[in-house]
């Protein structure tokens, strides 16, 4: 049961004089497994409790509104034509999905929709994700649609790379589609299997470093990641006919194809490779309750992150470096995008203070910008708020 904000609501009544329909919708975190999704590799995220809440109702008004708290902006619409707009850009990730709805012949009536949340933007936490994922959720429980969660993940996703303009895997939708509380998961991108995992933390406990910075090469450069790893991909798969991703690699098989690739293809292709088996790996650590070789399987990956696939940036890596100096810090990565947002520690409860004071003053000190932090707890996927 999630705690509702009474914000959505109250606001949501004092504009539109009815009682809503609630929903919450969560972010994300990934504690290993980055820029697989996209490489039908693995994945091992988990919904967290921050996330946003959204209001609906029924209108019997000729056009739709859409109300966000956080902006405080009320955008008309007509559903009939969901076409992209220049401003508010927020509103896109709803247009998309409408678009969605109505390619797929599903009839909508007119509605009314506020939001809000606690999950910041540009964190690496997938607040994109939640907006699409409980806007879809709360129309389909609006207007009985039918609608299943993993259609509705589609649809998301499909927002995303037509709205958003950014090529994304599949992580983030499912992620705050089909969280559970108290647990993460790994998924198989290429099956979309996928089995939860107890996150049974004992006197540790995660926490988010977010660097306040977000480079604005980051949607540019991860669609060149994705099209870097297809190139790879085609001149692999001259030697290896069976190779349809990445996923299909081996070690041996990218040793073999060394000569081919040109170094920075060949240099992506290897993290990617080596994340997949990390994955798999630290899936087994987590139910052997291993935290320690988790750990060192997340500062491995934040070095791939780093120097192969080149996605970080001096602020997560400075954080990182930090950490792993730290006492009582079992591993620390980026996570997300990259190009700014969080940094993921596992850290032991009694070192947690102490940590987040000296990683805030450490980095003020070096690059003069107030570091955020958050206590991440898993929690449930997209759903609706019982108050
Ligand atoms: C973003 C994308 C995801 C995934 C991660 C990197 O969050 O939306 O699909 O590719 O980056 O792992």
């Amino acid at each position: 049961m999630q705690i509702v904000s009474p914000l959505v609501k109250l606001k949501f009544i004092a504009l539109f004089q009815s009682a809503p329909l609630l929903i919450h919708a969560p972010g994300r975190i990934n504690l290993i497994g980055e820029h697989t999704d996209y490489n039908e590799g693995f994945v091992m995220p988990a919904a967290i409790r921050m996330g946003l809440n959204f209001a609906f109702g029924v209108s019997d008004q000729s056009q739709s509104s859409i109300y966000s708290l956080k902006y405080h902006q009320l955008h008309v619409l007509d559903l009939s034509n969901p076409a992209k707009v220049e401003t508010p850009v927020w509103v896109n990730y709803f247009l998309g999905i409408i678009d969605r709805l109505n390619t797929r012949g599903l009839k909508l009536d007119n509605f009314n929709c506020v939001f809000d949340g606690d999950l910041p933007t540009g964190a690496g936490l997938s607040s994109s994700a939640a907006m699409e994922c409980g806007f879809v959720f709360g129309l389909n429980k609006l207007f009985n649609l039918g609608l299943t969660r993993l259609e509705m993940i589609y649809m998301a996703q499909w927002s995303e790379h037509n709205y958003a303009g950014v090529q994304c895997g599949i992580m983030d939708q499912f992620a705050s589609m089909m969280g559970k509380a108290n647990h993460a998961f790994i998924l198989d991108c290429r099956s979309l299997e996928y089995e939860y995992l107890p996150l049974e933390l004992g006197d540790y406990t995660l926490l988010l470093c977010d660097t306040n910075v977000k480079h604005t090469l980051a949607s540019s450069e991860y669609n060149t990641r994705r099209n870097e790893c297809q190139q790879g991909v085609k001149l692999i798969s001259k030697k290896y006919p069976i190779v349809k991703s990445l996923r299909d690699v081996t070690q041996p098989m990218l040793q073999v194809c060394k000569e081919m690739l040109p170094e920075q293809i060949y240099n992506r292709c290897r993290f990617v490779v080596e994340e997949n088996n990390r994955v798999v790996e630290a899936a087994h650590d987590l139910k052997q309750g291993d935290l320690a070789a988790f750990g060192k399987k997340m500062f491995l990956a934040h070095e791939g992150l780093s120097a192969l696939y080149q996605v970080s940036c001096s602020e997560l890596d400075f954080l990182v470096q930090f950490a792993k100096q730290e006492t009582g810090v079992l591993g620390a990565r980026m996570i997300g995008g990259g190009f700014g947002g969080c940094t993921l520690n596992i850290v032991h409860k009694n070192n947690s203070a102490p940590f987040l004071d000296s990683a805030k003053a450490a980095y003020h000190l070096k690059f003069g910008i107030e570091m955020s932090s958050y206590v991440v707890q898993p929690g449930a996927g997209t759903d609706v708020l019982i108050e």
